[in-house]
């Protein structure tokens, strides 16, 4: 491995991470008494095995409330302690106000700083890059950082191309100031590109449709997916932010303690792993579990790995995700 390039300000851990996911579930065999599918079908296209719903008076707010005070008991911290809280979703209740700060209300962080990421998929890892960046400076001590979302909310159970996919959850991070200078974020990307926004979208009236929307379903307020078309974006963009994510940082994958990526679809994360060369258990895979949770998918990752004792300070992890605007997004972090 060369030389990792020198961190300037101020180190940052990951101090604690937390979940939080709805009881009720839906199974494949509960879809296919929906629309015409079946287990196998989306066990062997999709990798999906089961995923939770949130019951009624769950909300993507009550969700992140609940992961955030995991994470902060796994941090062993207090609310009083926290800094800012920044919440990536695509499913808030309302625009105004932000759901974050709601969130901090909740959790008796007042008068913390609170804001949404509205970034899709691709919301939690533009998060962590904003959240490090603010405790890197110096002008923040302790940042949270939420991936939350009632996806079934905009979900259209008549579409067996997108229904079969999406799942409830939220997941946080505690990012905290570190002496050790070389711990935090060694190399990121952010990219976007929205001339690709029909592709992948949730328009709320005619208005919103894009100019070519032969694949519409019909259904306003429900998320409408091009699926091949960004199944075919998320392999190229996925393979190529890893790579440049890596040699920015002048490491390989065999450096990798883990890569954590946004849970879109096990076809996709298994095409990855395979160019990557990526020893098996190096890639962390729990679709079956959950389904796509969109911004909730990679703190779900971070949580499980863990809670399975299986990440150490030190060890270098790749987090990555692809998602609606398009947004795609790369964190490598040395814990
Ligand atoms: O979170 C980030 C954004 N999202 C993603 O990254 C998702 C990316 N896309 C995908 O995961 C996949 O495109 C899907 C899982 C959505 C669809 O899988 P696919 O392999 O691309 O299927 P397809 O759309 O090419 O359809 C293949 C066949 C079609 O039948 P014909 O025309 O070959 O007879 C579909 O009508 O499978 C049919 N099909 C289904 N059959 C059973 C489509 N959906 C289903 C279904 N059950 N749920």
């Amino acid at each position: 491995m060369n030389a990792l390039p020198a961190a300037a300000g101020v180190g940052v851990r990951l101090a604690g991470v937390g979940t939080a996911l709805p009881e009720r579930t839906l199974t494949n065999d509960d879809l296919a008494a929906l629309v015409d599918t079946n287990d196998q079908w989306i066990t062997k296209r999709t990798g999906i095995k089961t995923r939770h719903i949130a019951e009624d008076g769950t909300t993507t707010c009550s969700l992140a409330v609940d992961a955030l005070r995991a994470a902060l008991n796994e941090a062993g911290m207090q609310p009083g302690d926290l800094d800012m809280v920044l919440l990536a979703t695509m499913t808030a209740e309302m625009s105004c106000p932000s759901t974050a700060a709601r969130v901090v209300h909740e959790v008796g962080a007042t008068p913390a700083g609170a804001m949404d990421i509205t970034a899709a998929c691709s919301g939690f890892v533009y998060g962590l890059n904003h959240a490090e960046t603010l405790v890197r400076s110096g002008h923040y001590k302790t940042v949270a950082v939420i991936g939350a979302e009632t996806l079934s909310r905009i979900t259209n159970y008549e579409d067996r191309g997108t229904c079969i996919l999406f799942g409830d959850a939220a997941g946080a991070a505690i990012l905290t100031a570190d002496e050790d200078t070389s711990r935090g974020c060694l190399a990121q990307t952010m990219r976007s590109d929205g001339s690709l926004w029909g592709e992948l979208y949730v328009p709320r009236t005619a208005d919103d449709l894009p100019e070519k929307h032969d694949g519409f379903t019909g259904r306003f307020n429900t998320l409408q997916m091009n699926g091949q078309e960004v199944f075919k974006f998320a392999v190229t963009t996925t393979q190529a932010i890893i790579d440049e994510t890596l040699e920015k940082a002048g490491i390989t994958p065999a450096d990798l303690a883990a890569v954590i990526p946004h849970q879109s679809n096990r076809r996709i994360l298994e095409l990855v792993k395979k160019r990557m060369d990526l020893p098996e258990g190096k890639m962390v895979i729990n679709i079956d579990k959950y389904g796509n949770t969109s911004a909730a998918s990679v703190p779900l990752c971070l949580n499980d790995k863990v809670a399975a004792g299986e990440l150490k300070e030190g060890d270098l992890v790749l987090f990555v995700a692809i998602g609606g605007g398009m947004c795609w997004t790369t964190s490598l972090w040395k814990l």
